[in-house]
């Protein structure tokens, strides 16, 4: 169960495709992989992925984010990780500071809580020492996800008629 944490680069295309057409056969959207459910062809999806990590490049809107692939002993793409760099009005009421998602192929493993945990190693070089993470109140795994980690819930809200948890993490 050892996973850890890269940068996406082109020697992954295929490895990062598959993982989007993990998603697509589940009928599941791939939470914390920059759009990549969107992406039409992968160098575009690199650029913009590694565009946004830089305050310089980040696309007007947007907060500059980390994305990272989670990989397995034997080098596959089983979780995907998003890691924002600060709160907009949006993520602060809505979105929270990370989001991600572990392959339907690869779920109940133990994956989600290491990733999570390892993402929020590097959310701790950001010089933040709280962390948001939100879910829909309906995702049991997403919340014990979270709660693994040490997530405390300061409230629930609604986002268009969906119930969204609000959890924060103390680092
Ligand atoms: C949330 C998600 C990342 C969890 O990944 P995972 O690798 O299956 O999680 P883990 O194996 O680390 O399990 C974490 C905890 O959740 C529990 N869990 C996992 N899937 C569950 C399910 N479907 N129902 C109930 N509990 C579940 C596990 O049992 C474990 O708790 P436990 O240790 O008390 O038993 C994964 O389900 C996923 O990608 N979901 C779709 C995307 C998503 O919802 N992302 C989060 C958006 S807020």
């Amino acid at each position: 169960m050892n996973i850890r944490l890269i940068l996406p680069c082109a020697e992954y295309k295929d490895k990062i495709w598959n993982y989007k057409k993990e998603f697509e056969l589940a009928g599941e959207e791939p939470h914390g992989t920059a759009s990549l459910n969107s992406a039409t062809d992968f160098e575009t999806w690199l650029k913009n992925t590694l565009g946004e990590m830089n305050e310089e490049t980040v696309r007007p809107g947007l907060v500059p984010a980390w994305t990272f692939l989670a990989v397995d002993e034997n080098d596959e793409v089983v979780g995907m990780i998003n890691i924002r760099h600060r709160l907009s009005e949006y993520l602060f009421n809505f979105g929270g500071h990370i989001g991600y998602s572990v392959s339907p192929l690869h779920r109940r493993k133990g994956y989600g809580a290491k990733m999570l945990a390892l993402g929020l190693q590097e959310f701790r070089k950001l010089g933040t020492d709280k962390c948001l993470i939100t879910c829909n109140k309906n995702n049991i795994a997403s919340a014990k996800t979270i709660l693994h980690n040490g997530g405390v819930l300061e409230n629930e809200v609604i986002n268009n008629g969906e119930t969204i948890q609000r959890y924060w993490i103390t680092l």
